[in-house]
């Protein structure tokens, strides 16, 4: 049991939440992780039709009675869609917990919190995360350089970022980037988090629908697996050094246009490379933690270990201060 501002908030038993991902957070993987105490989230935009978002906030519901969350990415959504139709969608289903991410939440906070909904924001800044807090969100999540997705372009540590979001903010921090197991856990809570955020390692689970082929190269990975791509277009994506990153390194490194770009990132190659299993046909996000990502566990597993072994943990640290 563990009793923070973080399970209060969400009503969730352990303080241990499921970053959105593309492609991979499903109704399966998202209820697991809701399931076995945490909390699971849906990125809205990767559903560019609005129905589709729909049936798989059913969809999760019919897996999990537990709360969980949708992910919107404020500078990704699909040509068509806005990010107002998502914000209905969501709350018409009932869903009381939004992750916002990418930009300030700003212009959607009333409609939200109007609706009675949680705001967590995840950014890879305390100065973004500053701005948050004045905006009125209930927590911030902070994304250390080492973690999947976007983690800007500070490139400043979990360590640090941690630290200092504890220590200026008031609302409670959930911590993210590098953070796999019990150890990273306990480390997370002891520079203040109240909270840790997974992307990486739930990526790498039973329930995710990644195919099995990515697993296993993803379990087989060292810590130095990962690049920074397309920083050149101001926002990075921390991903696998595959044919497809070195391709896009390459043509940064040459000066390449976004235009020119942009048949690389797209993501249907992504989608090629995470579901169909051909792991070098694109941008494969992932973070610095794979290298510590060492087998294929059910969501259940991963979670359990890492209570359990952080009762252990605080029993050798409390010997270690007497
Ligand atoms: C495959 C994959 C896709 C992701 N897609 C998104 C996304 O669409 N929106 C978002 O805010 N974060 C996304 N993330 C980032 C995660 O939500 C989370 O912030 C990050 O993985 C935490 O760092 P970690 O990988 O070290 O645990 C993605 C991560 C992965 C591994």
């Amino acid at each position: 049991m563990f009793d923070t501002r973080i399970t209060r908030l969400f009503g969730i038993k352990y303080p241990i939440i499921g970053g959105g991902m593309q492609f991979l957070s499903r109704a399966q993987l998202v209820a697991a992780i809701s399931n076995a105490g945490g909390l699971g989230v849906i990125p809205a935009a990767m559903f560019p039709e609005l129905s589709d978002l729909r049936q798989e906030i059913r969809l999760t519901k019919t897996l999990t009675n537990k709360p969980f969350g949708v992910n919107l990415t404020l500078f990704q959504h699909p040509r068509g869609v806005t990010i107002e139709q998502y914000i209905d969608v969501v709350l018409e289903e009932g869903i009381k917990i939004v992750e916002t991410a990418g930009r300030s939440p700003e212009p959607y906070m009333k409609t939200l919190k109007d609706a009675g909904a949680k705001v967590m924001h995840k950014t890879p800044a305390v100065r973004f995360a500053k701005t948050a807090e004045r905006v009125g969100v209930d927590a911030v999540a902070i994304l250390g350089t080492e973690g999947a997705g976007h983690p800007g372009m500070d490139d400043i540590t979990s360590m640090i970022l941690i630290t200092l979001a504890a220590e200026t903010l008031k609302i409670p921090v959930v911590a993210a980037g590098g953070i796999s197991n019990a150890r990273s856990f306990v480390a997370a809570l002891s520079l203040g988090a109240e909270g840790v955020l997974m992307g990486t390692r739930f990526a790498v689970t039973r329930e995710s629908p990644a195919h099995q082929k990515v697993k296993e190269a993803l379990a087989q990975a060292p810590e130095t697996a990962t690049a920074l791509l397309e920083r050149s277009l101001g926002n990075p994506i921390r991903a696998l050094k595959n044919k497809a990153a070195q391709t896009i390194l390459e043509m940064e490194g040459k000066g390449a246009t976004a235009d020119e770009l942009l048949p690389y990132i797209r993501g249907e190659k992504g989608r090629k490379a995470w579901i169909d299993g051909d792991v070098d046909a694109g941008v494969v996000s992932i973070g610095q933690v794979v290298g510590l990502v060492h087998d294929i566990p059910t969501v259940k597993e991963v979670m359990d270990s890492m209570v359990t072994e952080a009762q252990a943990l605080l029993g050798r640290l409390n010997k270690m201060a007497a």
